[in-house]
């Protein structure tokens, strides 16, 4: 199963390199994502997806006759007669996964895209084929679709994972005006669509009142009180079940039209339903990022200590969908200042769901700042790289309090080493290979840790076997192998013996897949559930009269290889298997739950996790073209629990950020609120020819303030900063500093031809 074999110890399985233990079920096909056929069952009809052709009014008529009538159809759900459900967006309060996702209520079109039909038919061709014989007559109204650079915004309610949208210190304007070297600029990055390869899918089912989703989700406990909100029922009526997920990038941490229509129309033909959004259902129907503008302003004096931090965004958000990404976040953490102000604007849209996308805030907003950074620091003169570590914070600059740990000048100066970084063409346009300008770039990487509430359940059976149940997601991360090395280390077993229970709704509550936090919240609340465990076993090894270890002290015993050994009051040793010992609890074993949430050290401390971005590419003077020759990060996250999922977590990061720097572009019709580009072939991503030799480095050091594993977030920390690194280097090499992402080859040409 891996390069770990029995005979090795089991202290220490956390951090090894792990082979997943699902990868055998995935590369056999034997791991069943939500619409894939499972056995027994009747066989579900297929639903069909009809979506608006405005971006904003009302529907004047639909007539789904010619549909209904087409072969195979079953069912035509229109506004007409699809059931009540809660409005769209209640309760208010809720919070946007709670909140009900109604769908096909009332002639209203909030955006383009929308359900207006479901077509449900007895094969996916037969439901496609009529759905184009629905007729629908529009009454357009002019919308709103994109926020701009002159608009002031609204103040949102808050900010994704619950900063304030306004934080700063100091006298900020006369401070900037006072320094002596200073930068006022405008970056702007695009709308990103998250398109995981499995899309949005669910397949429903009812039977008895009872409401079966297999649905690809990343947080089922909030999905079910979705579910049960829109559609009115008790959440105790619906599971929600998501044991694999091909990728999310944060689009599944909340239910969509999918389920809502699956499960409506399930009921309504007392048949399992299937609905699986297509590839260009995915740029409406799921939730996607808006578009930023953002004014950077830096003030330093002449030695280059940075004065005066300013960082304000300013976004479009979904009418009736309450999101603002925190895309200042990392700028409250980066470096010292006398002065900060950050602040965080909205435009109401008539857009579908603008959402988290991975690395919500960051993603964009490290990118940016971190390009500011460098444009100042070669006002001042100063090596980029210097003019980071000059101004290290003692403390968090934003809030004031102390770090948990503070890596990222370890960070910054492993890479530079490792880099080659002194290497570097210090001038700009300096250095050629053939036609090939070519610059080198750098960033730093810097991602909030977040601890969030989680339960777990571990159970040993008289045959040895663990069983760790939580409806925690694997959204293709690691969480399996996580969970079980953690299980495994944590009662002394070889990992061969624990088996871990993921995507269940009716399983003990975590909080999913989401915001870095999915590991090191589900794995401390297992590792709490594992040494409840080991204490209760210990406490039957000790007492039970069918013991061998009867009257043992059960702290004084020790567990190693699957065994309990200790000594009885009259100092005789005796020792016993965990199986027998569990085979003492019953038929079932023993079982004990643990759970975690986060503390004091999470209010004391400013707690992130910390990288250093570097990057050395080659722009064609003739084209623009850009090149990625080599790109390093060096990652501090504390304890890694797993060295080949971490890796794999931030090489997807680094090239995540890729694409957000290089390509990643949805195109919008401002007439019409409609993105143009949607498929995979127009709307670019980067592929294995767009990335070079990649390296990723990771400096252990465990943060036992963050959680009781030692582990920080580090699934979106690879994608921080590297486009600032990219962007840098793009200048370096070139001369040309776009500050539009992304960085496409007709924006450094313009810039090539100016310079000329
Ligand atoms: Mo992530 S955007 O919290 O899945």
């Amino acid at each position: 199963m891996s390069q770990l074999d029995s005979e090795q110890d089991v202290a220490g399985v956390i951090g090894r390199p792990l082979d997943r233990v699902d990868g055998p079920l995935k590369v056999t096909g034997r791991a069943r994502y939500a619409t894939e056929r499972r056995d027994g069952g009747a066989r579900p009809a297929v639903g069909w997806i009809v979506e608006a052709a405005i971006g904003h009014g009302r529907i004047a008529r639909i007539d789904a006759g010619r549909a209904e009538r087409a072969p195979g159809v079953l069912l035509v759900l229109t506004h007409e007669n699809a059931a009540e459900q809660t409005p769209y967006g209640l309760p208010e309060d809720a919070g946007r996964f709670t909140q009900s996702r109604a769908v096909l209520q009332g002639n209203e079109i909030r955006h383009f895209g929308q359900a207006v039909a479901l077509v449900v038919a007895e094969t996916l061709e037969q439901a496609r084929a009529a759905a184009a014989l629905v007729e629908v007559d529009y009454d357009a109204e002019s919308g709103r679709y994109e926020a701009s650079p002159e608009d002031e915004g609204e103040i949102p309610d808050s900010l994704d994972g619950g900063g304030q949208p306004d934080l700063g210190k100091g006298d900020f304007d006369a401070v900037l005006r006072s320094a002596e070297v200073s930068l006022d600029q405008r970056y702007t990055t695009a709308d990103q669509i998250a398109s995981a390869m499995e899309p949005h899918a669910t397949e429903a089912s009812w039977r008895d009142g009872k409401l079966t989703l297999h649905m690809s989700l990343q947080i089922l406990a909030s999905g079910k009180q979705a579910i049960a909100q829109t559609l009115g029922i008790e959440p105790e009526r619906v599971r929600i079940l998501s044991p694999f997920i091909g990728g999310g990038f944060g689009s599944k941490l909340g239910v969509h039209a999918d389920g809502v229509l699956a499960a409506l129309a399930a009921r309504e033909l007392d048949r399992p339903v299937k609905v699986v959004q297509h590839r260009r259902n995915l740029f409406f129907s799921g939730p996607h990022r808006g578009h930023s503008s953002q004014r950077i302003r830096l003030g330093a004096d002449a030695e280059g200590r940075l004065l005066a931090i300013g960082h304000d965004s300013l976004q479009p958000m979904a009418r009736r969908y309450q999101f603002a990404e925190p895309v200042a976040s990392a700028t409250r953490a980066s470096y010292a200042c006398d002065a900060l102000l950050t602040r965080h604007r909205v435009v109401p849209v008539d857009r579908p769901p603008i959402d988290s996308m991975r690395a919500p805030g960051e993603a964009i907003g490290t990118p940016t700042f971190e390009a500011a950074i460098d444009e100042m620091a070669e006002q001042l003169g100063l090596d980029p790289l210097e003019f980071r570590l000059r101004n290290a914070p003692q403390r968090e600059p934003g809030g004031g309090r102390p770090f948990s740990s503070r890596d990222l000048e370890r960070c910054l100066k492993e890479g530079a080493e490792r880099f080659g970084w002194h290497e570097r063409p210090v001038r700009p346009r300096s250095r050629n290979d053939g036609r090939w300008l070519i610059g080198y770039g750098m960033a730093s990487a810097v991602r909030p840790n977040l601890l969030m509430e989680a339960s777990a359940r571990a159970r040993l059976g008289g045959n040895g076997q663990v069983v760790c149940e939580l409806d925690m997601t694997d959204l293709g991360t690691g969480s399996y192998t996580v969970l079980t090395q953690i299980a495994a280390e944590t009662l002394g077993v070889e990992p061969q013996r624990v088996t871990v229970e993921l995507g269940d709704s009716d399983l003990p509550q975590t909080s999913g897949s989401g915001g870095s936090f999915g590991a090191g919240t589900s794995g401390s609340a297992l590792y709490r559930a594992c040494l409840a465990l080991k204490e209760e076993l210990a406490r039957i090894a000790c007492e039970h009269a069918d013991s061998p270890l009867n009257g043992c002290v059960p702290d004084a015993l020790e567990l190693a290889g699957g065994r309990l050994s200790g000594r009885r009051a009259d100092g005789t040793a005796a020792e016993a298997g965990l199986d027998a010992i569990a085979a003492l609890g019953g038929p079932d074993g023993v079982s004990a739950e643990g759970s975690i949430e986060a503390g004091q050290d999470h209010e004391d401390f400013a707690q992130y996790s910390y990288g250093a971005q570097f990057v050395e590419l080659g722009v064609d003077p003739a084209s623009g073209e850009i090149r990625l020759r080599r790109c390093l990060g060096v990652f501090s996250a504390g304890r890694i629990l797993n060295a080949k999922t971490a890796r794999s977590q931030l090489m997807g990061g680094m090239i995540y950020g890729i694409g957000g720097a290089l390509f990643e572009e949805a195109m919008m019709d401002s007439r019409r609120g409609a993105f143009m580009n949607r498929d995979l072939a127009e709307y670019h991503l980067p592929v294995n020819r767009d990335v070079p030799d990649l390296e990723v480095v990771m400096l252990e050091e465990p943060d036992y303030r963050s959680n009781p594993l030692g582990s920080r977030g580090i699934g979106e920390l690879g994608i921080c900063g590297i486009g600032g690194a990219i962007a840098n280097a793009v200048h370096n090499a070139s001369g040309v500093r776009v500050r539009d992402f992304p960085i496409t080859l007709d924006k450094v040409l313009k810039g090539l031809e100016t310079r000329v």
